[in-house]
């Protein structure tokens, strides 16, 4: 009896998204992740076995913009193994190098940047018929499916409502790679943050470079009322927004902020410097004495508020006495969070061309001196907390075996014991604070 033939299995395309930069990013890095399941590519965790590998890059800082490069280089080498391999720049790298980019790159097969992400399966399709597309640029009609989006295994449902940026501080690159400032219609917000609830998420987090600029368009409605009509939706225990503009804060805004219990009491507002001179030339429109008084104002709103901030070190012309003022707000607002980095100029923005660069030495000193008054600031917020209980939501496991993380309300990581059952990915669990560290909290969980 001859054995009938068996027809090998299709090999399943596969395809690996390395994200950087901020939210945006992660956010497009998952709708890109749905067009290509949509079409039944599945994600892997090695890039070696990719046929599709997406680079969603960053380049907010020049050292992220290097490391696309040499990263392109790496993954580049798998053609060897696999011809028929595609490679994507996409994001902030991609809008600024655009065509660039394929010249500096043969193996890259196409870029996408941040205002195309909707059209990434298309752009496929075309390379697969031969075409090296560039899809940069700014289109008013853009894609954007929110059923095509692979939120799997993510606690938190994301949701944008302004893109781009029109604030054009001196030092920053994001108004030329996400482009004109653009508020997403209120029925449109509403529509997808139902879709998320209803999927089970209990945790929106709301996007954009400046937040709370958003407007509806054509309309009247701020950003409060946005707040209003979204802390309101039915089954949201948690809503959270990234990131607000120091100037853009309204007393209403102020005022759901203390209103709503749902809106966790958690703020990102980068000041960026401490000094008068250093704001101005920033061109960030608002003083030292606005900035604490705006902190002072939402803080009477709601008691319990956590603040992380983002701050530039080495700015043209910051003088050791402008430096001394940042690290003397520091010590005043007491910020749960500090990111800082060290100024880095970047291509078509103003500052460049001011007076006054910094020695990269000097700058790095200065950062590790903020570093070192930030984490004795923490640690002893932290310490505060100890005894304290917590409503977290899980975000997923720790580095040690039988332990597992969650972010209290105000957006401070808790890791404790998972117990007899581990508590489910995105799920609500209560703990209590047992001991402090400079960047986390060590929890135990409440029956
Ligand atoms: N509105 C956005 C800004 C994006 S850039 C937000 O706050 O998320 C994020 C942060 O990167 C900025 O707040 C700033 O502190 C830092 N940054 C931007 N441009 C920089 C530059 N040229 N050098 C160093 N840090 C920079
Ligand atoms: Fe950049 Fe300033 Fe806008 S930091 S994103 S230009 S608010």
């Amino acid at each position: 009896m001859t054995a009938l033939p068996i027809a090998a299995p299709p090999t399943p395309r596969r395809f690996y998204i390395e994200t950087w930069g901020c939210q945006m990013n992660e956010l497009d890095s998952q709708r890109m992740a749905g067009q290509l399941m949509q079409q039944g590519i599945l994600p892997t965790r090695a890039p070696e076995e990719a046929d599709i590998i997406l680079l969603n890059s960053c380049s907010v800082r020049d050292k992220a913009e290097q490391k696309v490069y040499s990263r392109l280089g790496e993954y580049r080498l798998f053609k060897r193994q696999n011809a028929g391999l595609l490679i994507g720049l996409c994001g902030c790298v991609a809008q600024q190098e655009g065509q660039r980019a394929l010249e500096r790159v043969p193996g890259l097969d196409f870029v996408v940047g941040p205002a195309r992400v909707g059209e990434l399966a298309q752009i496929v399709a075309r390379r697969r018929q031969g075409e090296r597309v560039v899809a940069t640029g700014f289109p008013a009609e853009r894609t954007y499916d929110v059923d095509a989006v692979s939120r799997s295994g993510e606690y938190k449902g994301m949701v944008t409502i302004i893109e781009g940026c029109d604030k054009n501080c001196t030092f920053c690159i994001v108004p030329t790679t996400r482009g004109p400032e653009r508020s997403r219609p209120l029925a449109d917000v509403l529509t997808e943050v139902r879709h998320l609830l209803d999927y089970g998420f209990h945790e929106i987090e709301l996007l954009g470079q400046t937040v709370n600029h958003w407007r509806e368009p054509g309309g009247d409605l701020d950003f409060a009322d946005l707040l209003e009509a979204v802390a309101t939706l039915p089954g949201l225990a948690r809503l959270r927004f990234i990131t607000s503009y120091p100037r853009d804060f309204t007393p209403r805004m102020v005022a759901m902020v203390g209103k709503h219990e749902n809106i966790c009491p958690y703020l990102h507002l980068p000041v960026q410097s401490g000094a008068d001179g250093v704001l101005r030339r920033m061109g960030r429109g608002y003083t030292r004495a606005q900035y604490a008084d705006l902190v002072h104002q939402l803080r009477a709103a709601r008691q319990d508020l956590a603040l992380s901030t983002d701050i530039i070190v080495g700015f043209p012309g910051e003088s050791e006495e402008d430096f001394r003022q940042t690290l003397d707000l520091v010590e005043e607002i007491r910020f749960s969070g500090v990111y800082a980095f060290t100024y880095s100029p970047r291509p078509g923005t103003a500052a460049p061309r001011l007076d006054g660069q910094i020695d990269p030495a000097v700058a790095s000193e200065r950062l590790q001196r903020l570093f070192a008054l930030q984490e004795g600031i923490q640690k002893d917020i932290n310490l505060t907390l100890v005894g304290k209980e917590y409503d977290v939501v899980v975000t997923g496991w720790g580095r040690e075996p039988g332990m597992q993380m969650g972010r209290t309300p105000c957006h401070r990581v808790a890791t404790f014991a998972t117990g007899p059952e581990p508590a489910p990915l995105g799920s609500v669990t209560r703990v209590r604070i047992a001991s402090a560290h400079t960047h986390s909290l060590k929890a135990e969980r409440v029956a």
